[in-house]
């Protein structure tokens, strides 16, 4: 694990000609952070970004002791870094058995040597459905399937976009379980979410974006008790 924490420093994307990330600065030490926000408010540009999907047009990245603005995803994930996308982008027709292999045979030729053992101690319902394709499973075990891959890599730290998007209640808390436990030792976690219950089940720190902007960071106890913050910034209604 690496001590030092991931800096963002006001990071602008653009898509196209859109000013999609308006100067996003965050960091991410070792307590779990959750970035809030409504539908296109920049969260998955910013995922994207932080794995070398999206390029920034200014701004900086960094990573332990290295900067990671520039460099291409496959060098991220040797630094630690591991994205599980919003959607889960699993292979319809590929078994359990053979999305981990993929991404454990991917990981091998990279030299991080994972551990299918450990996810699966982490996830033992993944063992039963090993022989089952991505496209039958719940959407519980397809998001455990895409968190495992994931974890495959032996990232240091892992950006979750979106998890508990389409998930029952029931599913939901057992990915959180698995997140806290993950978080326990010493994985770092950075959670998309637009689920402020799940965002504060697993984040002390929320930071709320609006429009491509950071607008607030905050206790996420606090923000909990805030109705009329939580109505400005996540047009919740109380
Ligand atoms: N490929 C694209 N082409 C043009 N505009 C895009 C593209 N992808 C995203 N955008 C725009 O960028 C903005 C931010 O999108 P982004 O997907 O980052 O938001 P988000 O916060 O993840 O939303 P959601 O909660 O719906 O996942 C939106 O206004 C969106 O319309
Ligand atoms: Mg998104």
């Amino acid at each position: 694990m690496v001590e030092s924490a991931l800096v963002i420093e006001d990071l602008h994307v653009f898509i196209g000609t859109a000013h999609i990330l308006q100067g996003v600065s965050l960091t991410i030490a070792a307590e779990p952070v959750a970035v809030i926000g409504r539908n296109g408010m920049g969260k998955t540009t910013l995922c994207d970004t932080l794995f070398g999907l999206r390029w920034a047009e200014s701004g900086r990245i960094v990573y332990g002791d290295h900067e990671i603005t520039k460099i291409k995803p496959q060098v991220r994930s040797h630094l630690g870094l591991a994205y599980v996308p919003q959607g889960r982008r699993l292979f319809p027709h590929l078994t359990v058995r053979e999305h981990l292999a993929l991404a454990a045979y991917a990981s091998r030729q990279r030299g991080q040597g994972a551990s299918r053992v450990d996810v699966l101690e982490l996830f033992p319902k993944l063992g039963e459905l090993e022989d089952r394709q991505a496209r039958v499973l719940s959407g519980g075990e397809q998001q455990m399937l895409a968190i495992a891959r994931a974890l495959l890599t032996r990232p240091s730290l892992l950006v979750l976009d979106e998890p508990s998007e389409g998930l029952a209640p029931v599913a939901v808390a057992m990915m959180v379980e698995a997140l806290r436990r993950l978080s326990g030792t010493g994985m770092r976690l950075l959670l998309v979410e637009q689920n402020l219950r799940v965002a504060a089940s697993l984040a002390r720190q929320l930071a709320v974006m609006v429009n491509g902007r950071i607008v607030e960071e905050t206790r996420a106890a606090d923000f909990l008790q805030d109705r009329q913050a939580q109505e400005r910034l996540l047009g919740l209604q109380v």
